[in-house]
């Protein structure tokens, strides 16, 4: 017998219905409670409100935990390499080599860039924020695909669309990178990792080779960063494609979305707070004391997460990452030493302790892209790059569950009541 909850409004009594998670998650279906009670409920910022039943990720803010399809983010990125666990999160199982070769040669088939696309790229400002150029070019490619715009978009189709656009992010990012250098674009190689391609599509000069080290590292950068369920940019893709948008649009508005310095765009403000303490002696101590400080609008970014109440398990392998990358390197960072002693000194913090303040995604992730030589402003670029596979991923989980309904919120209204309107003499 499915659990059901009572709710009394007066001197009647209501029985809503619970779904239970395959993790034992548990949520409270309201769909039918403003027809048969006339409430809605208000839940700011959706702290409490589960948008949607999903397959793909599931995480335990409790205990640190993270996985995709089943699988342990820890386990992915010890064995697994990006373009599997894009397949991996689209698809919902781990391909065999059939099905891998055939994935990343689809992938490499879309390895072209419209010349209308590039010639768009080249009229931004060199100093263009990279996700404001991101997103114009990828709600612009509409313009170039319009088959995408009309029609039923057949499993087939999607899985073109995907593969073209896991494809062109990668251009679009090393593309603009290389002309701010004043560089030539770099054509795609089929002989290396996605994370490889992407190293040589943005630092290919004479006598550059991709490290397997380096591109390992990075490769795990993404498989970590491809997605984290009904996060906020993640919502917006399901938001924007709920009312049958295009892919294109969708994503744009994910990418707009992960843009804030709350969520993705943490982790170049997290570069720039180290950056900031630095200059001011490296006394991180200062920072901390600005970060409790409710007058000072200081956040410690990088820090803390509206789920994880427990370490977030990514931090935890980008940290040990950065070591890995700085000693293949060859680079002793100031600012990883920086960033481990504000840890460590938050860590024994009360307000940190009390608020369940943990390193998030972002806290370390800043320190690798600044090794590979990736600008700061391009570190929320890298972000978008891995969460790529995630937000397809949702996307397409979103137009075939049957469920799905235009998302459109209710709200309280506490504006005026009913007046007369006052002519122009008269105000
Ligand atoms: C990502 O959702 C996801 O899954 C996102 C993500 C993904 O993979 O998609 O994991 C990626 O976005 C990671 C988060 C990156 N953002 C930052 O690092 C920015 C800094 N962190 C915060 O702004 C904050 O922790 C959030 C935005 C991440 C979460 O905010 P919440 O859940 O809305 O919590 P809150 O702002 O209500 O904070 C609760 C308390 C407050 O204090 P009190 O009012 O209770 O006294 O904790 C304090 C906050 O002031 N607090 C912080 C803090 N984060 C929260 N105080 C100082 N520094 C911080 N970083």
């Amino acid at each position: 017998m499915s659990e059901v909850v009572k709710l009394t409004i007066g001197e009647k009594t209501y029985e809503l219905p619970v779904v239970l998670g395959s993790e034992n998650e548990k949520g409270i279906d309201i769909s039918k409670l403003r027809s048969s009670t006339g409430y809605i409920t208000l839940d700011s910022g959706f702290m409490n409100t589960g948008s949607c039943q999903s397959a793909i990720t599931f995480l335990d803010g409790e205990k640190g935990i993270l996985s995709y399809r089943g699988y342990p983010i820890e386990d992915l990125a010890a064995n697994s390499f990006f373009r599997e666990t894009a397949y991996l999160l689209i698809y919902g199982q781990l391909p065999n080599q059939t099905q891998l070769d055939g994935f990343c040669n689809k992938i490499h088939s879309y390895s072209v860039l419209p010349e209308g696309i590039k010639r768009i790229l080249d009229q931004f400002p060199i100093d263009a924020h990279p996700m404001g150029v991101a997103s114009s070019v990828i709600a612009g490619l509409s313009a170039f695909y319009p088959e995408y715009l009309e029609g039923e978009m057949t499993p087939e189709r999607k899985d073109n669309i995907m593969a073209q656009l896991l494809a062109q992010v990668k251009m679009i990012i090393s593309y603009f990178y290389r002309r701010t250098k004043g560089l030539e674009e770099v054509a795609p190689s089929k002989d290396l990792t996605y994370a490889g391609d992407f190293l040589n599509m943005m630092f290919h000069q004479k006598g550059f080779t991709v490290d397997p080290e380096i591109s390992k590292a990075l490769d795990i950068l993404l498989i970590l960063h491809a997605d984290h369920e009904q996060n906020c940019s993640t919502s917006t893709v399901r938001v924007v494609g709920s009312s049958k948008a295009n892919l294109f649009a969708a994503l744009a508005s994910g990418i707009d979305a992960l843009w804030g310095q709350l969520h993705g765009g943490a982790n170049q403000a997290v570069l720039e707070m180290l950056e900031t303490i630095q200059k001011n002696g490296g006394d991180h101590k200062k920072a901390l004391a600005m970060a409790k400080d409710k007058n000072s609008n200081f956040r410690l970014m990088g820090f803390g997460h509206r789920v994880y109440k427990n370490f977030d398990p990514r931090a935890k392998i980008i940290k040990q990452a950065c070591d890995t990358v700085l000693n293949r390197l060859g680079i002793h960072d100031p600012l990883l030493d920086i960033a481990k002693g504000l840890e460590e000194e938050a860590l024994k913090d009360s307000y940190f302790i009390e608020r369940s303040l943990y390193p998030n995604v972002d806290f370390y992730s800043g320190i690798i892209y600044r090794a590979l030589g990736i600008p700061t402003n391009m570190f929320t670029a890298m972000f978008t790059l891995g969460r790529l596979p995630g937000w397809m991923a949702q996307w397409k989980e979103m137009t075939e569950d049957t469920a799905t309904k235009i998302a459109r919120p209710r709200q309280i209204y506490i504006g005026e009541q009913k007046r007369a309107f006052v002519p122009m003499n008269k105000r």
